[in-house]
């Protein structure tokens, strides 16, 4: 399948990132990490993947500004476009060795995203997309599930966790989506929940607390696959609050219905 110079630049980059880290991946399957520094090896796993990122990304289009975790804000002289980037999203996955992670790619011309992608170089699933062109999983076309009562829906999450996030408030939630669901998972690497909503593999996906890097590729991808993709009140971009709430239209506004008053 033909893809613009603009996918093919991102594609390439994703690539070269992912072999880095599935070789990474290798090392700490075969425990070949040491028991006192894995947590170390990580960081320096995500970093190089991000450094692959910003090299490749940078030479392929010069001036662009550059969001990463790892290394924060670079301006660019272009200031219309920045790329926001996730080098290892799942990383507590990645440091357990679960195949349950990926390199998040977004790029944003003003306040528009205009191209996202989610790469796991686990299993070699790479999604795509580009502003009004559709959505893609290894070429072929994404569209978000068609069920429309909630009964029927499987839907992931975040999970607030020992110094993360708000329990109470995630126990209220928890208590209320549990009374309406057909099944709730919770996967470890946002940008893959929000991709596999894109991809119809769940229903509907929520999380708060989150940050851009994160959001910014799935969230272009749920949209050119037909889904909607908001903060948890219905209304607000998740790329400035963090609490992303996405599904079809049916699904996405159930959802906000039951998060918004909570
Ligand atoms: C994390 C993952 C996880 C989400 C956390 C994120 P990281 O990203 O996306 O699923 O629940 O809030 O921080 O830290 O592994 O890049
Ligand atoms: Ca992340
Ligand atoms: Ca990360």
């Amino acid at each position: 399948m033909l893809h613009s110079a603009l996918i093919n630049v991102m594609v390439k980059a994703a690539r070269r990132a992912g072999r880095s880290l599935k070789r990474d991946l290798g090392e700490i399957e075969n425990l070949q990490v040491s028991l006192k520094g894995p947590a170390n090896f990580v960081s320096l796993a995500d970093k190089r993947a991000e450094q692959m990122l910003y090299e490749d990304l940078s030479k392929a289009r010069p001036g662009y500004g550059f969001i990463g975790e790892e290394g924060g804000t670079r301006e660019g002289s272009d200031k219309s476009h920045t790329w926001i980037v996730d080098p290892l999203d799942g990383t507590t996955n990645f440091l357990h060795g679960i195949p349950q992670f990926a390199i998040s790619i977004g790029l944003r011309r003003e306040d528009t995203m205009i191209a996202g992608l989610v790469y796991n170089p686990a299993n070699d699933e790479l999604y795509i997309a580009e502003r009004g062109k559709g959505a893609f999983l290894n070429d072929q076309r994404l569209r978000v599930a068609g069920r429309r009562t909630l009964d029927d829906c499987v839907v992931a999450c975040g999970l607030p966790h020992i110094g993360r996030g708000d329990h109470d408030l995630f126990r209220r939630e928890l208590t209320e989506m549990q009374k309406r669901l057909a099944g709730l998972r919770r996967f470890g690497a946002a940008s893959l929940d929000l991709a596999f909503v894109a991809a119809g593999r769940l229903d509907g996906y929520w999380e708060r607390n989150l940050s851009s890097w994160d959001i910014a590729a799935g969230a272009i991808i749920v949209r050119e696959a037909g889904g909607i993709v908001s903060c948890v009140d219905g209304k607000s971009d998740p790329l400035d609050t963090g609490n992303v709430v996405c599904g079809n239209e049916y699904v996405h506004a159930e959802l906000v219905k039951i998060l918004r008053p909570l």
